[in-house]
């Protein structure tokens, strides 16, 4: 099976783009990044592409009159690079419902808490606000609605005493570096596929489940 040729976009650090590119290192995830797309031109993540050899572009949203401007030259990079997969990786930017159509089912985001609790922004401020025990991220295919769609990989992290919005958003973070690499393993070979808007694992041994212990 040929390596996927994979398109990140991102909006800033790029920590999540970190933890593909170095699981893309593997031959075992059988993808490959061949173009790295921000709308913002002093992302961190650029930085990290470039280290890597990645080529890189920057489309900046403000240059476009509408999304779907804006949408459609993303749409037109990332056709000319080849990409085959989409990873949204801390993308900033609401999508028009054109370009999620365009790629659906091939179009993929990590959110940072446990889908479908805490759409949006300010994930762990309000988790921690509810006092719940448990938090994590999301690995799931794009919809319109957003932060909703089949979810591909959870990762669990405990809520401690004490925890602020920051220290569990490093705490998940943790977790996100692991649940992105191996959602995009799951997908790059062939072993997820969407049915009745489930994602379906073919039930050999790597789960989408990955739960963390406080230390690691
Ligand atoms: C991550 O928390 C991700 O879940 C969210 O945006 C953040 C991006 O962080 N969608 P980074 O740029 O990957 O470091």
């Amino acid at each position: 099976m040929a390596a996927l040729k994979v398109g990140v976009l991102i909006s800033g650090r790029g920590s999540n783009l970190q933890a593909l590119i170095e699981a893309c290192r593997d031959p075992a995830t059988n993808a490959r990044i061949v173009l790295v797309l921000s709308n913002k031109a002093d992302a961190g993540g650029l930085v990290r592409a470039a280290e890597a050899g990645i080529p890189t572009a920057v489309i900046d949203h403000k240059a476009y009159e509408n999304r779907a401007g804006f949408d459609g030259e993303l749409d037109r990079q990332l056709k000319a690079a080849g990409v085959e997969l989409v990873c949204l990786a801390g993308f900033m930017r609401i999508l028009t419902d054109g370009f999620i159509a365009a790629w659906r089912n091939r179009m993929i985001n990590i959110h940072p808490s446990l889908l479908p609790a805490y759409r949006g922004l300010d994930t762990h401020a309000r988790a921690l606000a509810d006092g719940v025990k448990l938090a994590g991220c999301t690995v799931h295919y794009v919809r319109p609605e957003l932060d909703t769609g089949p979810i591909i990989v959870q990762a669990a992290v405990p809520v401690v005493s004490g925890d602020t919005p920051e220290t569990l958003a490093a705490r998940v973070l943790a977790a996100e570096h692991r649940a992105y690499p191996l959602a995009l393993r799951l997908l790059a070979t062939g072993r997820v596929k969407v049915e009745d808007e489930k994602a379906i694992l073919d039930g050999r041994p790597v789960s989408g489940t990955i739960l963390m212990n406080p230390s690691e």
